[in-house]
């Protein structure tokens, strides 16, 4: 449940074309290419990105990788399999994803036989969601699984410090650290925080303010009576939620010995203000009752450190203020006592979560207050499954519209529909929506802007936000709604002769739709048209390895049977229904796990075999290779109708067999005669031919017998500590 979450947030892979979305500071995202280089003469491949100069992403020959042409953006960010070129997995990792990544990148193969283009991959690098609707699904996902096991764990962690918790604005909050022992004179105290930071410095019996770090400068004050009971508490002013933390006081004698060492764990509770996105303003509120003079400046910034409002020399200085808050603000003027500082901010939505901190200087730009309020804006959850015809993106009004109001339905990127002049203009929307919204037009009072988002697919998971702005193009209302699409998951064991995704639909369909199935590169997994299914249209992968059902009475039953999966075939599949103007009538995805097959056996066993099975009668000129990586062998190959031990790998001359007649049975199996422990690896099974290409992976554990031996002896005395 938790992969699957996280796999639909962060990969993102288009069936539109062979794209692949996710979020910048990603680890790394591998972009897919596959080409026999196996059979050519001298290969070569090239990743490129052509709208760079120089376009070279990553260059791969026969000797190993060439960076002299490689585009400075790329330099050290990109890698290929050891043995790309030896098993056709030209895949490109590409790591530490950053924005500008996005892009076309083209995978180009070159040999003696010329050159070749053979895929085209969009990728598409996103800023990132704001970390606490991350947190949101995370959690959710979490509160599932621990169902709170971990939140209890972690309290009892904590108990054993002393805690002090106090609210943020407080002026100033005190550390205790007390003894009842009698300190020497020259001891040394030291307040450190949880990344070991000097919070403050006590030595030769003075403080020592240059050693503190830079956040807690003129910030700390430590009582100084070291007489018996001693006391070197800490007083930190103004107190914000970057100060939650484990403080530890140490204390040293002159021999650098510890004489003394206590903790104290500082919670700075922070304001909380929950606000519906649609509400037209939230209140920020920060009061004081110390009297503030005339000449006070007010600041308000948010946890980035980003300007929202400063109020200086009797008024609001509009020009100080970042872009992003530009005209949303409002601050009470009212700086008599009881100063009410308090800040109303506009339209609020999810991207206004934030921290907020309202700061008071004196003239001498000394602080007198400090106060934070923690804004969480909640956005309204629609749920939907794949394959639903249709979903509704609520967006309702109590207020009188105009009746020339503009609305504007936009994606965290793109417009996804726009209504102005009393017509939709569809001209202005991204093209993912192109023909899949309708809006309600229905501005009377109340006015019901509410978006039909048709054949919703996991690529549409997404905050949509209904923004209705004035003839003056000022913003009359803002709301928003999180869009989750889930989508059907199967797992299976690989070696399982066969299995079924599932697409059904209740509606009846005419008789001459096209039922297009697609992986998530968009490779055509079958196709069924004028009543037939088209073979020639199916990728290699998939050849004579599928079935559709072809019922297609109501309830048309498109469920499409995939024979002998391995892990290879893990993807999200989409199951498309056109009628004959390639007008979508169903949409329907199932994502399918199928697991890496295992294989265990002891050293010693004369033999082991590493399975595969698929579909009989492979074509006669179908080459078969079995071969391991990392390090990289050729196990075994069986072409033009024979073994060609020739091409084998030293390790496994003599100890390789496969089957008779296996392209006629479709058992590719290998025995691998005399397992031994340093066997133990993935192995993979290519078969290809020019119609066909297969691809499974064993993961073969050869346990060592020496090794069984040593382990079940008792732990040593030393290893024996450490586990207590
Ligand atoms: C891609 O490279 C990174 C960094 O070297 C590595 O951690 C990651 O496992 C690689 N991914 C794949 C799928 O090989």
């Amino acid at each position: 449940m938790k992969m699957f979450v996280v796999f639909v947030i962060l990969v993102h892979v288009s069936q539109h074309a062979s794209a692949v979305d996710l979020y910048e500071g990603e680890e790394f995202v591998l972009l897919p290419c596959e080409y026999h280089t196996f059979d050519m003469d001298d290969p070569s491949v090239v990743w490129s990105r052509y709208d760079l100069n120089p376009p070279t992403v990553h260059q791969r020959q026969q000797e190993g990788d060439e960076f002299i042409y490689q585009n400075q953006l790329y330099s050290g960010r990109t890698s290929m399999m050891a043995d790309a070129l030896e098993t056709g997995d030209l895949s490109l990792n590409l790591t530490k994803l950053r924005l500008s990544d996005s892009g076309t990148y083209t995978c180009t193969v070159r040999s003696s036989r010329g050159k070749q283009r053979v895929r085209e991959v969009q990728l598409k690098v996103k800023e990132r969601f704001p970390p606490w609707a991350k947190a949101l699904l995370v959690l959710l996902v979490l509160g599932l699984i621990v169902s709170g096991g971990l939140l209890v764990h972690f309290r009892q962690y904590f108990m054993s410090v002393y805690q002090v918790e106090v609210d943020s604005g407080v002026e100033s909050v005190l550390l205790p650290c007390k003894t009842t022992v009698h300190l020497p004179e020259d001891v040394t105290v030291e307040w450190t925080d949880r990344y070991n930071r000097k919070v403050h410095l006590f030595q030769n019996g003075s403080d020592k303010p240059e050693e503190q770090n830079q956040d807690y400068k003129a910030r700390t004050e430590m009582k100084r009576n070291l007489l018996e009971p001693g006391d070197l508490s800490l007083t930190l002013k103004y107190p914000t939620d970057r100060d939650s933390d484990t403080f530890t006081c140490t204390v040293y004698n002159r021999e650098r010995k510890i004489l003394m060492k206590k903790q104290v764990l500082l919670e700075v509770k922070v304001y909380q203000v929950e606000v519906g996105s649609g509400e037209e303003s939230v209140l920020l509120p920060c009061k004081t009752t110390v009297h503030l003079l005339r000449h006070v400046t007010v600041e308000w910034r948010d946890s980035d450190n980003r300007k929202v409002h400063v109020y200086q020399n009797g008024s609001d200085q509009r020009e100080e203020q970042n872009q992003y808050y530009r005209d949303r603000t409002e601050m009470k003027r009212n700086l008599l006592e009881p100063g009410d500082l308090s800040l109303t901010l506009k339209y609020p939505t999810y991207t206004d979560s934030n921290t907020f901190t309202c700061t008071v200087y004196s003239r001498e730009r000394k602080i007198l207050k400090k106060k934070q309020v923690l804004l969480k804006v909640k956005v309204y959850q629609v749920e939907v499954d794949s394959g639903e015809e249709s979903v509704l993106l609520p967006c309702k009004t109590t207020v009188h519209l105009p009746e020339d109001v503009r609305v504007e339905w936009t994606d965290r990127y793109r417009k996804v529909h726009v209504y102005q002049n009393s017509s939709d203009q569809p001209e202005e929307q991204n093209q993912d929506y192109r023909d899949r919204t309708e809006m309600k037009r229905n501005l009377q009072e109340p006015g019901d802007l509410s978006l039909t988002l048709k054949y919703p697919t996991y690529r549409d998971i997404d905050i949509y936000t209904c923004t209705v702005y004035n003839r003056e193009r000022k913003i009359l209302m803002k709301k928003q709604v999180l869009l989750e699409v889930k989508v059907y998951q199967v797992e299976v064991d690989s070696g399982e002769e066969s299995v079924l995704l599932p697409c059904k639909t209740t509606v009846h369909l005419p008789e001459d739709v096209t039922v297009e199935w697609t992986d998530s590169d968009n490779r055509k997994v079958h196709v069924y048209q004028n009543g037939s299914d088209q073979p020639e249209e199916q990728n290699q992968y998939y050849r004579d390895r599928t079935e559709m059902k072809r019922n297609l009475q109501e309830p048309g039953d498109l469920s499409l049977t995939l024979k002998y999966p391995t892990d290879r075939d893990s993807n999200t599949f989409t199951c498309t229904v056109y009628n004959r103007e390639r007008k979508i009538l169903m949409k329907k995805q199932v994502l399918l796990k199928v697991k890496v097959c295992q294989v265990e056996v002891e050293e010693g066993a004369e033999s082991v075999q590493l399975p595969f099975k698929t579909t009989a009668n492979l074509p006669e000129d179908a080459t078969v290779r079995w071969i391991r990586y990392e390090p990289y062998r050729t196990v075994h190959v069986y072409k033009n109708g024979s073994d060609r031990p020739d091409k084998q790998n030293q390790d496994y001359r003599d100890r390789t067999e496969m089957k008779e007649d296996l392209l006629k049975t479709g058992d590719l199996s290998l025995t691998l005669k005399y397992p031994k422990e340093r066997d133990t690896g993935r192995y993979c099974c290519n078969v290809y031919s020019k119609n066909i290409w297969r691809w499974k992976t064993v993961q073969l554990t050869v346990r060592g017998r020496t090794r069984n031996r040593s382990s079940s002896i008792d732990p040593t005395p030393l290893m024996a500590d450490q586990s207590v």
